[in-house]
């Protein structure tokens, strides 16, 4: 017995989002099934539906999806029909980089998220009667019903329980990818001056983060204005436009040279600028999706002398659960006010949600898909 549902196609750039039925398969034992109330949009989903990632297509995309769980299957203990939960990415449990709570870097993420079906080759979704690609990120959230699997899910904590799931759905990716950035994969250090380059989703989520870690300065770089002055309002103590001189800017705000650089725009150059700026000891965080030819150049000297590091940072290392019940402890005591980035957009009007984020005027926008 199938569960029908209506899901937003994408069939690539050229045709806008159609919301279609579908239906979606009987739950194996470790998935559980979600009424979809909210998910928000992420570039993720628009490198897909560019085909810059190899996620067949057509395919229904989404992976920030919050909502309320329909039914579980036997194995499923994270939550039972009725509780609010939220989705983060999905991996396989058992490779060496699970077995150390790693996830963000497991060895079969492609199948547990981006091959269309499940792991094992099978779909999840079908319309009329032929299969179609989703379980994307594990769950395909651009839908009013997706599966969903033991392991990315979470369920929304009782602390939370006055925040709406609109308000809590997109903490499962970019939000999650900066915060994590800066407070698992690099462990900035109090005291510590960071720079931020690129202040979207994550560059936002990495300062708010960095004021948590008791970073100083906090250093925002973007090439937006009205971005630098919500970066000021999240916790930049600077914000300096990249097309006047940020870096000769930076220089002489910390002579001495940064702990940290973080860098989300994926642009090779400001990347090579942005290492030249680390003290000894300092870390090159690097997350922003980047053209597969590019490469970096370091000066070998600069780079063992001074012990500095490189480090490419996926998801911000979260182990998922616990991670992001801190973060909504911290949006829930109001340190983590990422609410502040959040644009509210009908399933409807997906094709517009895209359409803002793309041309800046929205920094996160959510789809609201369901009644709460
Ligand atoms: N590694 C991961 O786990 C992970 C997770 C989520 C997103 N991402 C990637 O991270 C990147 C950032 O995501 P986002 O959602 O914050 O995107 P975003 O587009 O909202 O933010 C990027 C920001 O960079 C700014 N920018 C552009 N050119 C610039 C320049 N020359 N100098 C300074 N700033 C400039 C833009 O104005 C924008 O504010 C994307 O490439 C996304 O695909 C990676
Ligand atoms: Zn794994
Ligand atoms: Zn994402």
């Amino acid at each position: 017995m199938t569960t029908p549902a209506r899901a937003a196609i994408c069939r690539g750039n050229t045709e806008p989002f159609a919301i279609e039925d579908v239906e979606l398969d009987d739950l194996r034992p470790d998935e559980l099934r979600v009424r979809i109330v909210a998910c928000g949009v992420c570039h993720t989903d628009m490198a897909v539906r560019d085909e810059q990632l190899p996620v067949p297509l057509p395919v229904v995309l989404g992976h920030e999806g919050a909502g309320i769980v329909e039914e579980v299957g036997s194995a499923v203990t994270v939550a039972k029909p009725g509780d609010r939960v939220v989705m983060s990415f999905n991996s396989c449990g058992t490779c060496p980089s699970c077995e150390v709570d790693a996830p963000t870097y497991c060895y079969n993420f492609f199948p547990h998220n981006w091959s269309g079906t499940r792991a094992d080759g099978s779909p999840v979704m079908f319309k009329g009667g032929e299969n179609m690609n989703a379980n994307f990120f594990g769950q395909s959230s651009f839908a009013t019903h997706a599966i969903a699997h033991e392991a990315n899910t979470v369920k929304v904590p009782d602390s939370a329980a006055h925040i709406p799931l609109a308000q809590i759905a997109p903490i499962g990716c970019g939000l999650m990818t900066g915060a994590g950035a800066v407070l698992r994969s690099m462990k900035v250090r109090a005291g510590m001056p960071i720079a931020v380059f690129g202040a979207g989703t994550v560059g936002m989520a990495a300062i708010m983060a960095a004021k948590i870690a008791g970073a100083n300065p906090i250093i925002a770089v973007d090439v937006n204005d009205g971005r630098l002055e919500l970066a000021k309002e999240l916790g930049a103590t600077h914000a300096f436009n990249g097309k006047n001189d940020a870096i000769g800017k930076i220089k002489e705000l910390v002579p001495q040279g940064l702990g940290y650089v973080f860098d989300t725009t994926g642009i090779n150059s400001i990347i090579q600028d942005a290492w030249g700026l680390l003290a000894p000891m300092g870390i090159c965080g690097i997350v922003g999706a980047s053209d597969p030819k590019a490469n970096l150049t370091f000066n070998e000297a600069e780079f063992m002398g001074g012990g500095r590091r490189v480090m490419g940072i996926l998801g911000g290392d979260s182990d998922v659960g616990s991670f992001l019940v801190e973060l909504l402890d911290y949006h829930v005591n109001g340190q983590f006010p990422y609410e502040k980035l959040i644009g509210y957009f009908d399933f409807s009007e997906i094709n517009e949600a895209f359409h803002a984020s793309e041309d800046g005027s929205v920094v996160k926008p959510v789809l609201k898909i369901g009644e709460e």
